[in-house]
């Protein structure tokens, strides 16, 4: 028997896969007034508007990716239905809204632009795709909801006692090794500094929650696998006295090397063991397996650079609302950051001064 025989086929995409509770919009209105709160406290403090949150770059990347040839037909949907290669840019993070010690060990993101993309957009307008990805395969929450009692205590904590923070990160770390002795992981802890002092290239990202993959419904995955990158995974980084430690990590290995991704696609077969309204629930492989739809490759480059981060931080968004009708992001997590992200975006704009913009390429990208 063959993979697939015993896979249920996938489920067909139809508005009626989201349920959206009476209260959500006054959830959204209270996450953008708290995620308001924290980047008016950095601005004030720092002088520069910057995101909310993953507000610390790690470094950024140009590279290309190539869909593969020969998909089976449910998984050439969307982007991948075409062939090709189209140019990426990566911007890797880590997740609080103020610039800590790296120290303060936090859990970590993956944002990719694809650039030339044909098709209708979300917007109404532009050519990209965004995939926002972090590195566990679910939300820590079910619900924005939930996210947002947790945001509002983090929220309390933005630019409070960075000394404090490293102290608790250091102790969260030690309790998270003892629970995952245990066989579990906190989401909690993690992101409260309970993180591994690890490297962020050899990381797994996962969209965590799902988007319309053409036809079906899918949660999406970029996974290193070139063998400098597998290398790292769970490579320790010494972050003693090296408060930017994990872009140094960064800047020196693309400094002498490139690297290469598979980017992954995970179909929804089943609603209620693969739900759309859950954020936390994890989508097991038993049910529907990750399947590469595509590669992206990158060369030896200079990963973070002041002139980088300008054009990057400050000009840009990443939001799994720039993109394709084809890959619209479902469920009340992804329903919420539509409009966070925008606003967070238009603050940074005004404050800055700086219009922030899709690409439409990356050539004039300093270096
Ligand atoms: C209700 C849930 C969420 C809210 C309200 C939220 C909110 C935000 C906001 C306001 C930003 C900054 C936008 C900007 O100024 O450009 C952001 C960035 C980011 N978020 Fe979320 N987020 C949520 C869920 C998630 C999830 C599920 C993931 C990962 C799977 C994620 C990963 C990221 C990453 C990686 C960035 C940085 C993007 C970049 O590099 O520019 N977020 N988020």
């Amino acid at each position: 028997m063959t993979l697939s025989q015993h896979l249920k086929p996938p489920v067909p995409f139809s508005p009626d896969v989201e349920t959206i509770p009476d209260d959500e919009a006054e959830t959204i209105t209270e996450l953008n007034e708290t995620m308001g709160k924290i980047r008016q406290t950095t601005f004030e403090n720092s002088g520069h508007a910057m995101r909310s949150v993953h507000a610390k770059s790690h470094g950024y990347l140009v590279g290309e990716m190539t869909i593969e040839p020969g998909l089976a037909a449910e998984f050439a949907q969307g982007l991948f239905a075409g062939t090709g290669t189209h140019p990426v840019l990566m911007r890797f993070s880590t997740n609080p809204g103020d610039i800590l010690d790296d120290k303060v060990s936090v859990p970590r993101g993956l944002a990719i632009k694809v650039l030339d993309v044909n098709g209708p957009q979300l917007s109404g307008q532009g050519t990209t795709q965004n995939f926002v990805l972090a590195n566990g395969p679910a939300f820590t929450v079910p619900t924005p909801k939930k996210f947002l009692q947790n945001l509002k205590l983090l929220a309390k904590t933005t630019d409070k006692g960075e000394g404090a923070k490293i102290a608790l990160s250091a102790t969260l770390q030690a309790v998270e090794k003892v629970v995952e002795a245990f066989g579990g992981k906190s989401g909690t802890l993690v992101s409260l500094g309970g993180h591994a002092e690890t490297n962020v290239l050899g990381e797994s990202y996962f969209s965590q929650v799902p988007l319309r993959f053409g036809d079906y419904i899918a949660k999406l995955s970029v996974v290193p696998i070139s063998n400098g990158l597998t290398a790292l995974t769970d490579a320790k980084v010494d972050l003693k006295d090296k408060p930017d430690g994990l872009r140094q990590a960064l800047v020196d290995f693309f400094a002498a090397n490139g690297g290469q991704w598979a980017v992954k696609v995970q179909l929804c077969r089943d609603l209620e063991s693969m739900p759309i309204e859950d954020a936390s629930a994890e989508w097991t492989e038993d049910d529907s397996p990750y399947v590469t739809v595509a590669t992206i490759s990158v060369q030896a480059q200079a990963a973070w650079t002041e002139a980088r981060a300008t054009a990057v931080d400050d000009g840009m968004l990443f939001s799994p609302w720039r993109g394709l009708v084809a890959h619209q992001p479902l469920g009340g997590v992804m329903r919420s950051r539509k409009s966070v992200y925008e606003k967070s975006a238009e603050f940074r704009a005004a404050r800055n001064g700086r219009p922030v913009e899709e690409p439409t390429s990356l050539m004039g990208l300093p270096i």
